[in-house]
């Protein structure tokens, strides 16, 4: 396989579990040492379906670098303490994956007339200001990198409005993080940084797949022309192709890894 990724050092967030694991593990493959961060860095044990092991030791035995860093992503401090714990062990980084997230605040009260406004700070504080903080605690050492690049994670439900007006805090988080990676784009483009996101569309984590039924997740196969759900894989292919030197001449883009899902 080729090594597009080699010599370069990739953080990614969220990587305990579920699409971040399986981005670093993508990235990882793929030649990079990858700094690891979660605000439980083994988050996928308890989880049916998730790997056991660390990601650390996963990425270990791919041959490439790791470091461990257990962060609370809310916390406005974090996105720096991580770039200067990097900076500090590996000297710089060339890559952000921006993953951590998803609707973690209850879906039956999301509704746009009944959601809770402390949901909504606490889906803004896990889904957009996380990112915010890292992207702008990242993009000093990023300007010492000739290959930089940052991937954020939005989603298919941005795209449209799921019935009943449910997950309203969790989609106006990620269209506003799609808003912050083009702007980003903008800002930091004649530095040489490139910003991009990816949209999942449902994707077949362990977490999800524990509650598909409840949650309606397991019959959504049917509104995509491709007939099935994302697997973590699909949505990791999509992150390295942003992240690496395939798409030197792409910023400011989203791309929808949905197997072209219909939404309202
Ligand atoms: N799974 C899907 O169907 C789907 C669809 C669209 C978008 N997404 C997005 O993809 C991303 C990953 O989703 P997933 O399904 O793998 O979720 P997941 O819940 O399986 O994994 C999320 C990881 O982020 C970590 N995390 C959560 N809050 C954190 C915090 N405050 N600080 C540090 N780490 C934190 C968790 O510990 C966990 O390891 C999210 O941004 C989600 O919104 C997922």
């Amino acid at each position: 396989m080729t090594q597009e990724l080699q010599g370069l050092r990739a953080i990614v967030t969220g990587a305990g579990r579920g699409i971040g694991r399986a981005v670093a593990l993508r990235l990882a493959e793929l030649g990079a040492d990858i700094v690891v961060v979660d605000i439980d860095l083994a988050s996928g044990r308890s989880i049916e379906g998730e790997a056991n092991d660390p990601t650390t030791e996963a990425v270990e035995a791919l041959g490439r670098r790791a470091l461990g860093i257990e962060a609370d992503l809310t916390d406005e401090t974090s996105g720096q303490r991580i770039v200067d714990q990097v900076v500090a062990e590996w000297g710089g980084f060339d890559i952000l994956a921006n993953i951590a997230g998803g609707a973690i605040t209850p879906f039956e009260r999301s509704s746009a007339s009944v959601i809770p406004i402390a949901d909504i700070r606490r889906i803004f504080d896990v889904n957009l200001m996380s990112a915010i903080y890292l992207c702008q605690a990242a993009v000093p050492v990023l300007r010492n990198s000739n290959a930089a690049s940052i991937v954020n994670i939005t989603s298919l439900s941005a795209l449209g409005t799921p019935p009943e007006g449910k997950l309203t805090g969790y989609g106006m988080s990620k269209i506003a993080l799609g808003y912050f990676t083009r702007s980003l784009a903008e800002d930091v483009g004649p530095d040489g940084i490139r910003v991009n996101s990816v949209s999942p569309g449902y994707t077949l984590t362990g977490r999800v797949k524990a509650n598909s039924v409840e949650t309606g997740f397991a019959s959504k196969a049917n509104d995509a022309a491709l007939r099935r759900l994302a697997e973590p894989a699909d949505i990791a292919d999509a992150v390295a192709f942003l992240a690496g030197p395939r798409s030197g001449y792409i910023t400011g883009h989203d791309l929808a890894v949905d197997g072209f899902t219909k939404l309202r």
